[in-house]
């Protein structure tokens, strides 16, 4: 698994890890984060088990599992949050944040540990790293695409990591930044019209994130988007027309359908 250091000042760090060449053909790829502030740190979306081991290996070049405080899992699907029993094992002090609403659901990746998940209200909160004075803002983003979901802001760092927004299934040699938008949309369009259901919810969120002017954004799948591909990025996401599945038409016309066909005979 590769690694980049996409900001550092001070005490405060941000790592991507991802880009796995080890990784098997069927496992999506993924994008990790850690956030390190004064030797402790978040970890963003650790990942599915498959990928746990090469996520702890290069993730113990920059930060031991003990200096780990908080993972926050920004929704409940695998190549999220399925490794988190392992991390809960490993981590003695940390926390671990997801949406009220799939508190229930992710405890299934329990595995017999003591995986205790902290609800993060609809509204959102702020995440304190570690005890340092450096806030995480963990931004609504239901429905993009899951329904309770959320992204991340680091105001020192200026950074927001986006989930799946964003988010694109690239080629495996493209560059970790973005650096032509138009030769991009092609590795973003299904994904986005696909998996995200809500044309209103995405343009919140766009509206959301406007407002805060991120000079980075990090999606969990694919390139990241900084400077001048940041407004491009939010431009295209707040004119898409998501919600659509290829068999969509034909199935309008109900006599067509293989479940109308199974229902009469
Ligand atoms: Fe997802
Ligand atoms: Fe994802």
């Amino acid at each position: 698994m590769k690694s980049e250091i996409l900001f550092e000042e001070g005490s405060h760090k941000w790592v991507v890890l991802g880009r796995d060449p080890d990784k098997r053909d069927e496992v999506i790829d993924t994008n990790e984060f850690i956030v390190i502030n004064d030797g402790q740190a978040v970890l963003l979306d650790p990942g599915g088990i498959d990928i746990f081991p090469q996520v702890l290996t290069e993730m113990t070049r920059y930060v031991s599992t003990d200096q780990i405080r908080a993972i926050v899992a920004s929704h409940q699907d695998p190549d999220i949050a399925s490794s988190l029993a392992m991390w809960t094992d490993l981590c003695a002090n940390m926390k671990v944040y997801c949406s009220w609403i799939w508190t229930g659901f992710i405890s299934h990746f329990g595995m017999g540990t003591n995986l205790v998940l902290n609800p993060i209200p609809d509204e959102g909160m702020e995440l304190q790293i570690g005890d340092t004075n450096a806030n995480l803002y963990l931004v609504p983003a239901h429905y993009c695409h899951s329904s309770g979901n959320f992204s991340t802001y680091d105001p020192i760092a200026d950074i927001l990591f986006s989930g799946d927004i964003g988010g694109a299934l690239v080629p495996a040699d493209s560059p970790l930044f973005v650096d032509d938008f138009e030769r991009h949309i092609k590795y973003m369009e299904k994904f986005h019209v696909r998996w995200f259901s809500s044309n209103v919810a995405l343009k919140a969120w766009v509206k959301r994130i406007r407002a805060i002017n991120p000079g980075m954004i990090c999606p969990q799948h694919g390139s990241i988007f900084r400077g001048e591909q940041v407004p491009k990025l939010l431009d295209w996401l707040d004119n898409l027309d998501v919600g659509k599945w290829d068999a969509g038409a034909e199935l309008t016309d109900i006599n067509k359908t293989q479940w109308m066909k199974w229902k009469k005979r």
